[in-house]
C-alpha cells in the first residue's frame, strides 16, 4: 500500500510546524457541515478525493494545515474510502517529526462513535539509535503483516538503504498492531485495535467526547488509587509476559487512565523475550520506569526486587544485562 508517492509526499513533510495541539482547541467544538457528513456513496467519495486532490482541500472538521492535509489523505484515505471513519474532529497529541493521533468520528459501520487514528511521520523509526537491540530475532512484516522473504528486500533492509527503511517502517507499524491485536485478544487493557496499513493504525478512542483520556504521568491519585492502578498495570505486565511480550516502552507517559481504568499504548518496540537476548534488560527498565511513578504517588515500589520475582514467576532466566549504554532513552537523532 505504500506507493513511493505516498513516501515523497511524506519526506517533504519533515519540517511542518505550528500545528496545533489539543490544548489549542476550544473545548466543546461544533461540527462544521461538510459533503462527507452523510456517508457518502464510494463514488462520491472518489468525486471528494479527485476535488481534494485538484483542489487540495477535505472539510475534514479538524483544520489542518495545507501539507499536514496531504499527508492526511495519503495516510487515511484508504481507511476513508473503506468507510471506517467519516470524519476527523481533532488532533490528539503530536504534531511534531513523530506519530500524530487524531480523533475521528465513527460510523454505522464502525459502530463506534469514535476511533483514533495513529498516524506516523517518516522519522518516527528511521533514525532510532538502538533498533536493533528491539529488532533482535523479529522477522520483517510487510503492509499486510506477512514475513518478507524477499532477498532483494531483505538485503535493502540489511544494507539500510532508503527502500529497506521504508521496508523497515512499515515493519514496525505492522509489528505493533500485531501486538495490540494479539494482546487485546488475551485479555490486556489497551485500545481495541481495528485495522493497520498505509502509514496508520486505527484503533479504539479512549477519552470524553470533546478531551482524549490523560497519560498517567498527568494524573495525581490518592495512595489507595495508585495502589490499585499499580495492581492493574502489573497484572497486565503478566499478561504480556504469559504471551511473550515485554512492552519495552512503558511508562506512566504510555498508560492512558479513563474514569479509574487504564489502557497500555504505543507498541511498536514490544520484544519477545524467547528471542530477544535483552529481554530481561528491558523488563527492568520498564519496571523501574513505572516505579519511578509509583514512588511520587506514595507507594513504596523497588523496581529490582519486583522485576526479578514477576520475571522469574514467569519461567524466565534472569540473563546477563546488555551494556547500559545501549538502555539510554530512544532519542531521534536531527
Ligand atoms: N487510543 C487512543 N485514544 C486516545 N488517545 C490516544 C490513543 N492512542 C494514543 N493517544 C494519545 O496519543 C499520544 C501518542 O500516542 P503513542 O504514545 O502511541 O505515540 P508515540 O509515537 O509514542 O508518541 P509520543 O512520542 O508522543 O508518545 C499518547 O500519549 C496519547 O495522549
Ligand atoms: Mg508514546
Amino acid at each position: 500500500m505504500h506507493s513511493n508517492n505516498n513516501f515523497e509526499l511524506y519526506e517533504q513533510l519533515e519540517d511542518l510546524d505550528g500545528i496545533p495541539s489539543i490544548r489549542n482547541v476550544p473545548q466543546k467544538q461544533t461540527r462544521k457541515k461538510t459533503a462527507i457528513k452523510k456517508r457518502p456513496s464510494s463514488n462520491q467519495v472518489d468525486e471528494i478525493f479527485e476535488l481534494a486532490e485538484k483542489e487540495n482541500e477535505l472539510n475534514f472538521s479538524y483544520g489542518a494545515s495545507k501539507h499536514e492535509l496531504e499527508w492526511l489523505i495519503a495516510s487515511l484515505q484508504d481507511f476513508y474510502r473503506q468507510q471506517w471513519f467519516d470524519d476527523i474532529l481533532r488532533l490528539i497529541k503530536g504534531g511534531g517529526k513523530e506519530a500524530s493521533v487524531y480523533q475521528c468520528l465513527g460510523n454505522q459501520s464502525t459502530k463506534t462513535q469514535y476511533l483514533a487514528a495513529k498516524v506516523y511521520r517518516p522519522r518516527k523509526f528511521r533514525q532510532l539509535r538502538n533498533d536493533s537491540l528491539y529488532r533482535e530475532g523479529r522477522i520483517a512484516l510487510d503492509d499486510e503483516g506477512h514475513e518478507i522473504r524477499d532477498d532483494r528486500a531483505m538485503h535493502a533492509i540489511q544494507q539500510r538503504t532508503a527502500f529497506g527503511m521504508r521496508l523497515l517502517h512499515t515493519s514496525w507499524i505492522e509489528h505493533e498492531f500485531q501486538t495490540m491485536s494479539m494482546l487485546h485478544k488475551a485479555g490486556a487493557a489497551l485500545p481495541e485495535p481495528y485495522v493497520s496499513g498505509n502509514n496508520a493504525i486505527l484503533m479504539a478512542y479512549i477519552g470524553w467526547d470533546d478531551l482524549p483520556a490523560p497519560t498517567l504521568n498527568t494524573v495525581n491519585l490518592t495512595v489507595r488509587e495508585a495502589k490499585q492502578v499499580l495492581d492493574d498495570v502489573l497484572h497486565n505486565v503478566e499478561i504480556m509476559l504469559e504471551n511473550q511480550r515485554v512492552h519495552g516502552d512503558l511508562s506512566a507517559y504510555n498508560i492512558l487512565y479513563f474514569e479509574g481504568e487504564i489502557f497500555l499504548i504505543d507498541f511498536p518496540q514490544a520484544i519477545d523475550p524467547r528471542v530477544n537476548r535483552s529481554a530481561y534488560a528491558i523488563f527492568r527498565r520498564d519496571i523501574a520506569r513505572l516505579c519511578e511513578y509509583f514512588q511520587v504517588q506514595g507507594l513504596h515500589c523497588k523496581p529490582q526486587p519486583l522485576a526479578d520475582s514477576i520475571w522469574r514467576n514467569h519461567g524466565y532466566d534472569i540473563t546477563p544485562n546488555v551494556h547500559p549504554s545501549l538502555l539510554e532513552p530512544e532519542v531521534i537523532d536531527d
